[in-house]
């Protein structure tokens, strides 16, 4: 069955069964806890929680979608068989009970057998079922091995299991989460290690997890406890990649109808063989994939958070093509656009291929100049101590990030791997030594205000987080500081949006900072932990690596940034604030021009 049949069947399957389809939400959810959608439920989590109302909402309390996923595992598995960073999850979900009767877990189980055996012909006797055993506070479940046992399966296939395997959820610290039942295929001995050996097995790969059933019932909290939500939810995901391997009888994705073109041109263009060089194709095209699905979703390559994760991604991509020996990815990019362009009309839309190029032409000068100052740092660098210190220095003068080091490091000294862990402790001492000198400096790190600045960029440099706050508000939460820059004249300030503002907008945002300005709002100071950051959203700008504790800058209670400082201390001594100029300042991002009249 090729891919796009399965896509349509699923949810031709559900729609005949009272489902509403759900589109794909982005992959970037609304919910800041969270730094991309990583499962099908991301874009339902208020409704599982009972916070919103799913009838009023969507008519139904039966959904069902095929949701674009990006997940970050170790980022060096990508090239085994399994491990994507994007891709599709197909999923169903019955959200809470009153009202309309929703179905559980009796609901859920018959649903996923009859998709599986009736509907695309899995024989019955190749799957075998995990249930959760109980562990803390949360007891075996009694009802779905007894449900599973009235759809005949017998005990010693069904499988229980822990926490870890069998309790699902929640994506973020807190959030919804319950017990799961998982559907495994037997895919034969040849694939197995013993006899024995069943799902979850550590050792082979015999058994492959197909569907998620999870019952969601419970909500994490902050203290780590579970408490029941007011509601039963049932919520489902398929691995969209992995069924269609098993469908299609191969061993991983990238043999399939899903990757077959890109591994094609891969093969023209580099003139070398996939079956010879399996991990540098599959890592070219699964980020190349992952990579165009981000920009699409209005992503773009930076120091921070998910423009980080695009940047690595892309930067990965270039390096592995680079050793294919293939010259560009635009072949690659295009080709992927043509495969998914009709279902994802968003990867038409966006200039995706422009961004992987300008990112592609930064990574090749940084992996230059870091190359070839690892070449020369390395030879005389001995011990893990002296490694992890070399390396800081050259992720500080060029950006190159620990892990692209390290790999680098391992075709220079093979073997150094074994140390990697050693070795990033000591890079994180000297990440920590060097941030606390900048903390005790002063140092602005991102608006390059020194100690010594003048009152003028002091007071510029407070306009700016009051602009930053009073864009996001008129243009939208997408809007990220892409760059600043002070003098005593003027602020220029560079972010992420994709196009010129309008009259009315600029108008919008000096009115919004002119307000503010007026309203004498304190500027205070505060030292925060990451986590206290990410838990009240606050704006953050950070190189590759998280710092423990860092400084929060707050104005009233409009804005709240990390950063270095220094500030005025009240919003009235900034006097008037007047937009000089909007214009472009690279793909995806406008600058602004300002200054402050007394
Ligand atoms: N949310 C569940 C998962 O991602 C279905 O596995």
């Amino acid at each position: 069955m090729d891919s796009k049949e399965l896509r349509e069947k699923f949810i031709c399957f559900f729609k005949e069964r009272g489902h509403r389809i759900i589109p794909s939400s982005s992959l970037i959810p609304d919910d800041e806890t969270v730094l991309l959608t990583t499962a099908g439920m991301q874009q339902f989590v208020l409704y599982l929680m009972g916070q919103k109302d799913v009838i009023e909402e969507f008519g139904t309390r039966h959904l069902a979608s095929v949701q674009k996923c990006f997940r970050t595992p170790d980022i060096e598995e990508i090239g085994d068989d399994t491990h994507h960073t994007f891709f599709e999850m197909l999923g169903n979900w019955s959200i809470g009970e009153d009202k309309e009767k929703g179905y559980f877990k009796k609901g859920a189980i018959e649903l996923a057998m009859d998709f599986f055996i009736k509907e695309i012909g899995l024989p019955k006797e190749r799957i075998y079922v995990t249930v959760f055993k109980g562990e803390g506070s949360v007891p075996r479940d009694e009802e779905a091995i007894s449900i599973w046992k009235e759809h005949g399966f017998p005990e010693e296939r069904i499988g229980e299991f822990g926490m870890e395997d069998n309790f699902w959820g929640p994506t973020a610290d807190t959030g919804p989460c319950g017990p799961c039942s998982e559907i495994h295929y037997d895919r034969g001995e040849s694939y197995g290690c013993e006899e024995t050996c069943g799902p979850n097995c550590e050792k082979c790969n015999r058994f492959v997890e197909l569907w998620n059933l999870v019952f969601m019932e419970y909500n994490k909290n902050e203290d780590g406890s579970y408490k029941k939500l007011s509601q039963k939810n049932i919520d489902t995901g398929i691995g969209f990649e992995r069924l269609v391997s098993l469908l299609q009888e191969e061993d991983s994705a990238y043999e399939t109808d899903l990757f077959a073109p890109v591994i094609k041109k891969i093969e023209e263009l580099s003139g070398k063989k996939y079956e010879e060089n399996k991990k540098e194709f599959r890592v070219v095209a699964d980020h190349v994939r992952g990579s165009i699905f981000l920009i699409a979703d209005g992503v773009l390559p930076s120091n921070k958070g998910v423009g980080y994760v695009l940047r690595r991604v892309i930067r990965r991509a270039v390096r592995y093509k680079k050793e294919l020996g293939m010259k560009s990815l635009r072949d690659i990019v295009n080709v992927f656009i043509n495969e998914y362009g009709d279902i994802y009309p968003e990867l038409k839309e966006e200039d995706v291929l422009q961004v992987v190029e300008e990112e592609e032409k930064k990574f090749i000068e940084t992996l230059q100049a870091g190359v070839a100052e690892l070449h020369k740092k390395m030879p005389k660098a001995s011990n893990p101590k002296e490694i992890g210190k070399k390396l800081f220095l050259i992720y500080q003068s060029y950006g190159f990030p620990f892990e692209l080091s390290m790999e680098e490091l391992e075709k220079m000294m093979p073997g150094a791997y074994n140390n990697a862990e050693e070795i990033k402790k000591f890079f994180n001492d000297e990440l920590c030594r060097h941030q606390e000198i900048s903390r005790k400096g002063m140092k602005e790190k991102f608006g390059g205000l020194s100690r010594n600045a003048e009152n003028e960029e002091i007071k510029l440099h407070t306009a700016t987080h009051l602009l930053h706050q009073a864009l996001r508000e008129v243009l939208g939460d997408h809007v990220k500081q892409m760059g600043s820059d002070i003098n005593k004249e003027r602020l220029r300030f560079d972010f992420s949006h994709p196009e010129s503002l309008s009259k009315e907008e600029i108008e919008k945002v000096e009115m919004i900072v002119n307000e503010k300005i007026k309203k004498d709002l304190p500027v205070e100071k505060k030292e925060m932990s990451f986590k206290e950051i990410q838990r009240e959203k606050i704006l953050a700008f950070f190189e590759d690596e998280y710092p423990e504790r860092v400084t929060v800058y707050s104005i009233g209670d409009f804005s709240a940034e990390v950063c270095g400082g220094p500030h005025v201390k009240r919003t009235s001594e900034l006097g008037r604030f007047v937009i000089k100029k909007e214009e472009s300042s690279s793909a995806g991002v406008r600058r602004i021009k300002a200054i402050l009249q007394p």
